[in-house]
C-alpha cells in the first residue's frame, strides 16, 4: 500500500497544500498552514466504490412537507432564524470570546426547555457547577435543561444517539469538541471540520436543530472553519464592542430565511434583554447640537434604525492624513472624500479624518452616504447639524445623491422618534414619487451635494 501523505490545510479558508509554505497560496494568509493526518478512510473507500447502491432521481414536482419550524421564543433570536429554529437543520453562532454567546444560547435552551421542549445543553468550555452558577445569574435554574460537560465525540454522539425527542442541541463550543481516532488538537481544521459533520449529520438522521458555537479569530473570521459555514444551514455572527451594553444578531447564511435581519440585545446585569426599539437605544447617548454629528435613518433587515454617524476633523500637518472608520467602510470613505472635494470644493486633504457609527453598529447600506458627508461638513464648518433632521441618500461619483429602498419606512421611524425634518435625494419621475410622508415630517431634497453644502 502507498504511503498516505500528510498534507497542509489553511485554517482560514481549508484550502489543502501538499507541502508547509509560509503563506496560504489560496487566500494569500500568512502562517496559517497546518499539518494535517492522513485519513486512512480514502484509500478504503477506493476499494469499496462497486459495492455502491447507486442514487435515486426524482422529478421537481412531489409532495414534500415544509420543514417543521420551533421558535425559540426570544423574538430578536427568531427574527434573525426567519421565524425559528427549522427542525434537523445546523445553526453556527459565531462571535469573539466573551461577547455573549453562551448566554444567549443558555436562555434560549431555557426558554425552549420551559415550553416543554426537550433541550440539550453540552459545554466542552465550562463544568456543570459553572453553568448552573450563570444559570443563576439569569434566574433560570428552574429550567428544565439538561446538561452536561463533555469534550470526547464519541460520547456525545453515543448520548445522542438515544434521543428521540430532543428539539434542540447545543455545543458550546465546536473548537472544544475532541475526536480521539484524528492525530490533531482540538480546534484544529482537521478536527473541527470532522466534528461538525459528524454532529450535523446526527442532526439530520435525528431531526433536532443543533447550534453550534465557534470562536472567532482575531480577524474577524470564525476562527478556522470557514469550511464549516458550508456545511451549516444557517451561520450567524454575534457582534459587539465589549465595552458597549448592545449586543446585535446578524445572520451571515440562512438556507430557510433572508439574511440581512439584525436581532438586537442589550448585555444586562441578569443576562441579554431583547431591545423592541432599537433607533430609541443606538440615538439615547446622543447630543445635539454639536458639530460633526447626523442622524441616519437606516434600514436593517425588513427593519428601519436610527443611528448617530460622528465625524471629527483634526488638522494635520506633514505626514499623511490618517483616516479611522469604526462602522463604515474605509473605501466609502475615501470616495466620499473625493466626492467633497472635487465636486463641492470641500477640501479635507490636510486633515486626520475619524468616522464612528455610534452605538458599535456596523453600517453596509450606501444609503448611509448621505448621513456621513452631513457629518463630515458640519465638522468641517464648525455649524451643527439641525439636531431634529434626519439624513438619508446615496452619493454618486459625480456628486449626485441617489434615491434608496424604502424611503417611507425610515420616514416613519424618524416620525415616531420625533424628527420633524428629513433630508433626502430629491424625487424623480419614475422614483419614490407617491412618498408617502408622514405627519410632522417636512422633506428637505436636494439633487445634488453641493447645493447641501451650500
Ligand atoms: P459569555 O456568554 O460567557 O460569552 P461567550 O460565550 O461569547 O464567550 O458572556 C460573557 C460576558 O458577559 C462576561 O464578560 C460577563 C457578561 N455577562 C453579563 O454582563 N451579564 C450576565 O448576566 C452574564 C451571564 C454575563
Ligand atoms: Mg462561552
Amino acid at each position: 500500500m502507498a504511503r498516505l501523505a500528510t498534507r497542509f490545510v489553511c485554517t482560514e479558508c481549508g484550502a489543502a497544500a501538499p507541502k508547509w509554505t509560509g503563506r496560504c497560496e489560496a487566500c494569500g494568509a500568512w502562517n496559517t498552514l497546518e499539518a494535517e493526518a492522513p485519513s486512512p478512510g480514502a484509500g478504503a473507500r477506493k476499494a469499496g466504490r462497486a459495492a455502491g447502491r447507486g442514487v435515486e432521481f426524482v422529478g421537481l414536482a412531489g409532495e414534500t412537507p415544509l420543514p417543521e419550524r420551533i421558535p425559540v421564543g426570544i423574538s430578536e433570536f427568531d427574527r434573525v432564524l426567519g421565524g425559528g429554529m427549522v427542525q434537523a437543520s445546523a445553526i453556527l453562532v459565531g462571535g469573539d470570546p466573551g461577547i455573549g454567546k453562551s448566554t444567549l444560547l443558555l436562555q434560549a435552551a431555557a426558554r425552549l426547555a420551559n415550553a416543554g421542549k426537550r433541550v440539550l445543553y453540552i459545554s466542552g468550555e465550562e463544568s456543570v457547577a459553572q453553568i448552573r452558577l450563570r444559570a443563576d445569574r439569569l434566574g433560570l435554574r428552574d429550567a428544565p435543561v439538561s446538561l452536561a460537560s463533555a469534550t470526547v465525540l464519541a460520547d456525545i454522539l453515543g448520548a445522542l444517539e438515544s434521543e428521540k425527542h430532543a428539539s434542540l442541541v447545543v455545543i458550546d463550543s465546536i473548537q472544544t469538541i475532541w475526536d480521539e481516532t484524528i492525530e490533531s488538537a482540538p480546534g484544529t481544521v482537521a478536527q473541527v471540520r470532522s466534528n461538525a459533520f459528524a454532529l450535523i449529520r446526527a442532526a439530520k438522521t435525528q431531526g433536532f436543530a443543533l447550534m453550534l458555537v465557534g470562536h472567532v479569530t482575531k480577524e474577524g473570521a470564525l476562527a478556522g472553519p470557514r469550511v464549516m459555514e458550508h456545511m451549516v444551514d444557517v451561520v450567524l455572527h454575534f457582534e459587539g464592542d465589549r465595552g458597549h451594553q448592545f449586543r446585535i444578531l446578524r445572520g451571515a447564511k440562512n438556507r430557510y430565511g433572508a439574511t440581512d435581519e439584525i436581532g438586537v440585545f442589550e448585555m444586562t446585569g441578569r443576562g441579554l434583554a431583547e431591545v423592541a426599539n432599537p433607533s430609541a437605544l443606538f440615538l439615547a447617548e446622543r447630543h445635539g447640537h454639536v458639530a460633526g454629528s447626523a442622524v441616519f435613518a437606516g434600514l436593517e433587515g425588513s427593519r428601519p434604525v436610527l443611528m448617530e454617524v460622528q465625524a471629527l476633523l483634526a488638522s494635520n500637518a506633514g505626514g499623511s492624513a490618517r483616516r479611522s472608520v469604526i462602522g463604515w467602510d474605509s473605501g466609502r470613505l475615501s470616495m466620499l472624500l473625493a466626492v467633497l472635494d472635487s465636486r463641492c470644493g470641500v477640501k479635507l486633504a490636510g486633515h486626520d479624518v475619524y468616522l464612528n457609527v455610534a452605538g458599535g453598529l456596523r453600517v453596509s447600506e450606501p444609503a448611509a452616504d448621505l448621513a456621513v458627508a452631513a457629518a463630515l461638513v458640519s465638522a468641517a464648518t464648525g455649524v451643527p447639524t439641525d439636531p431634529e433632521t434626519v439624513f438619508f441618500g446615496e452619493i454618486g461619483l459625480s456628486g449626485e445623491l441617489r434615491q434608496v429602498a424604502q424611503a417611507d419606512l425610515r420616514l416613519k421611524e424618524a416620525a415616531k422618534l420625533g424628527f420633524s425634518r428629513a433630508t433626502l435625494p430629491r424625487r424623480v419621475a419614475g422614483g419614490n414619487r407617491r412618498l408617502a410622508t408622514p405627519d410632522g415630517i417636512v422633506l428637505a431634497e436636494y439633487g445634488h451635494l453641493s447645493d447641501l453644502v451650500a
